[in-house]
């Protein structure tokens, strides 16, 4: 029988160290945004488990939407270099949004994403990542909200996927390299 593990070089984060961090973020979310009523933004799909998890230690009023964009390689961040591929449903205007990022890899989509949040109008944007690798950043950006810093490495598991599998993993591994060279 096939089981996924199998295809793990090794865990990097497991699903204890996942959750703890999400709850610190959690706790830092409820402490800067006490007064207010933040939109949590999920970037779909790699963020959704990280969104389940940070969201239920959030004692605070939150309310919850989805996007998923994919950014242009090597354009800039003017309109029109994003796709949006499912837009925001409410209305964002005047609003403290939350970016939910699993990772924060090259920069580019977190970078366009933000610009493109201020196009329309937001009070102010800030970024939860649950991993941050800031090896491969291309562009100057930053999450202001850090679950795990991670080396340069193939990761899969917890919402991060390899040719959209392997999100299903309660954990965050390095994905074998025979997996992606065969
Ligand atoms: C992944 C991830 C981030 C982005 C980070 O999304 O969820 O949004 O890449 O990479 P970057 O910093 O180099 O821009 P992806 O477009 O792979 O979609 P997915 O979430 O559906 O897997």
């Amino acid at each position: 029988m096939e089981n996924l593990k199998q295809d793990i070089e090794k865990i990097l984060f497991s699903h204890e160290e996942i959750v703890n961090a999400s709850k610190r973020i959690a706790k830092q979310i409820e402490e800067d945004y006490k007064d207010k009523e933040p939109v949590l933004l999920c970037t779909l799909k790699g963020a959704l488990p990280f969104m389940a998890e940070v969201m239920k230690h959030i004692d605070i009023h939150v309310v919850t939407d989805f996007i998923d964009v994919s950014s242009y390689h090597g354009g800039t961040c003017s309109s029109g270099t994003i796709k949006i591929n499912k837009d925001v449903a409410m209305d964002v205007k005047d609003k403290d949004v939350i970016i939910i990022e699993d990772i924060v890899d090259t920069g580019r989509t977190l970078k366009c994403l933000i610009e493109y949040l201020k196009e329309l109008g937001v009070n102010s944007v800030t970024c939860a990542s649950l991993v941050d690798k800031p090896e491969t950043r291309v562009v100057e950006v930053q999450a202001d909200y850090i679950g795990i810093e991670s080396p340069n490495a193939f990761l899969v598991g917890f919402g991060l996927d390899y040719e959209e599998k392997y999100r299903n993993l309660p954990y965050i591994g390095v994905l074998k390299k025979e997996i992606y060279t065969k």
